[in-house]
């Protein structure tokens, strides 16, 4: 039998992925896309039908990449684990999320280590690679027991770094950039031994310009932690200054305009109507988790996750401001909704801060709420089912507030300057402060 090493030099490595999401289709598609013969998991048969078929739900992977990949026969996806058995490289890539209270959600994460487990042998040679986002310690301290064959005697058990390989390496990706994909943004790679960490960075030299190996699993959970933290402290900072500027009267957008202006130590952040998305409103709470243990609470965390979940109240309360400037209230009035994904061209509604706002404003008494979003076309807030209307003239003249709560690229921003009666923009969208009626966060 060649050993693991030599396969993967050759690209006879089989690879397997498991979770065909936003993370795990992109990488498949890249495995298959340099020659290895990929196959993908996922528990939904729709989601592995349309694979199959060369049908891409996921933006950032074009039906025409797919396909491809499908016809060639180096992709195909399926429901069973039974995949696992010939393939020598597994990703995993499954959900992580919280809680309504924070508590970290390890529960896909266990049952595919649990699915892969028995798959496991003695010198079975096969790697894993939890590519999920998570706390540190999640890689030794979950996945390792159960690979390692938890229920055999501790004589029997089989030994990482010998009979098998595990490593960590989270996936980087921001969906919706057209510069920075799966290949070209570098990626950090930490193995329980120095053998784990060598055998991911091969495979990933494969697909990814630049690998960077570390000491260890908890190096790179940690790292992709600290990544996602920095976004979460720098967004909250400058949604509290902008609250603040608000009460000043200071235009916060001229402010970050004027600061950039500095060559070095500074780095804009907008602020919005709150962080959405499956990572940042997410992940930093994985660590505010685990600190627990140490005795610890990492207060930056904290903080930024309370400002953040303060602004849709913010925005809700903007346009309860805006309206009064006419003699308007909330009760009963119309407001059109511009854009309900978590940030601008993607068609995602993850933890979007834009579901909050229309939940709030739902509760005011006879509201007439609607939307528009040229990526979602229809999604449930408090039960209610609402479908995305169109924007036009009529359309906008008829809201008493339109409130931009997304700048996606693809709408008539014009047209909601002329026809509006007043508009609360969230993003800066509206550029012209001579336009009296735009209220600005
Ligand atoms: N979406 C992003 O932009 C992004 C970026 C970096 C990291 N991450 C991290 O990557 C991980 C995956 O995120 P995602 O956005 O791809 O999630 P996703 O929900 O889009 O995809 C996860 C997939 O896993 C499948 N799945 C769940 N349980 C399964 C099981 N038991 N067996 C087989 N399939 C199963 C789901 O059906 C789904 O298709 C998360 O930890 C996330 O934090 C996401």
């Amino acid at each position: 039998m060649p050993s693991l090493e030599k396969l993967i030099r050759e690209k006879k490595a089989k690879v397997c992925v498991v979770g065909l999401g936003y993370v795990g289709l992109p990488l498949s598609v890249e495995f298959a896309k340099k020659g290895f013969k990929v196959t993908g998991l996922d528990r939904y048969k729709e989601k592995v039908d349309s694979v199959n078929k060369g049908k891409s739900y996921i933006l950032d992977v074009s039906d025409e990449k797919l396909r491809k990949v499908v016809k060639k026969g180096n992709l195909k996806a399926q429901v069973s684990f039974s995949a696992v058995e010939d393939s020598d490289i597994i990703f995993l890539c499954v959900p992580t999320p919280i809680d309504e209270y924070k508590v970290p959600n390890l529960q896909y994460v266990e049952s595919v280590s649990k699915d892969v487990s028995p798959f496991i042998k003695k010198d079975c040679e096969k790697l894993i690679i939890l590519e999920s986002t998570t706390y540190p310690g999640t890689t030794e301290e979950v996945i390792l027991p159960i690979l390692e064959g938890c229920t055999i005697s501790p004589q029997e058990k089989f030994r990482a770094g010998k009979d098998f390989y595990l490593a960590y390496s989270a996936e980087r990706v921001d969906p919706g950039n057209k510069i920075y994909h799966t290949g070209n943004v570098p990626k950090v790679v930490g193995g329980v031994t120095k053998r784990c960490t060598k055998l991911a960075a091969l495979i990933y030299s494969f697909i990814i310009s630049k690998v960077v190996p570390v000491s260890s699993c908890r190096v790179a959970e940690m790292t992709k932690l600290l990544e996602n933290i920095f976004r979460i402290v720098n967004i909250s900072m400058i949604n509290e200054l902008a609250v603040l500027c608000k009460k000043m009267d200071i235009d916060i957008w001229e402010v970050i305009k004027a600061a950039e202006t500095k060559p070095y130590g500074f780095m804009p952040f907008y602020p919005g109507p709150g962080i959405g998305g499956h990572c940042i409103p997410v992940d930093p709470f994985y660590l505010s988790w685990k600190a627990k243990e140490f005795d610890f609470t990492p207060r930056f965390i904290e903080l930024a996750g309370e400002i953040n979940d303060s602004m849709p109240y913010y925005i809700v309360k903007l346009v309860d401001d805006a309206l009064n400037s006419k003699r308007a209230s909330l009760k009963a009035s119309k407001i059109l909704v511009i854009g309900v994904t978590y940030k601008k061209d993607v068609m995602d509604i993850r933890e979007s801060p834009v579901l909050k706002i229309m939940k709030i404003l739902l509760k005011e008494e006879d509201i007439r709420l609607s939307y528009h979003d040229p990526f979602i076309s229809e999604l449930t807030v408090e039960e209610k089912i609402f479908r995305s209307s169109s924007l036009t003239k009529n359309s906008i003249k008829k809201a008493d507030c339109v409130l931009i709560a997304t700048d996606h690229s693809n709408v008539d921003y014009n047209l909601i300057k002329k026809n509006a009666k007043l508009i609360v923009d969230t993003r800066n969208v509206i550029k012209d402060r001579n336009i009296k009626n735009v209220f600005r966060l």
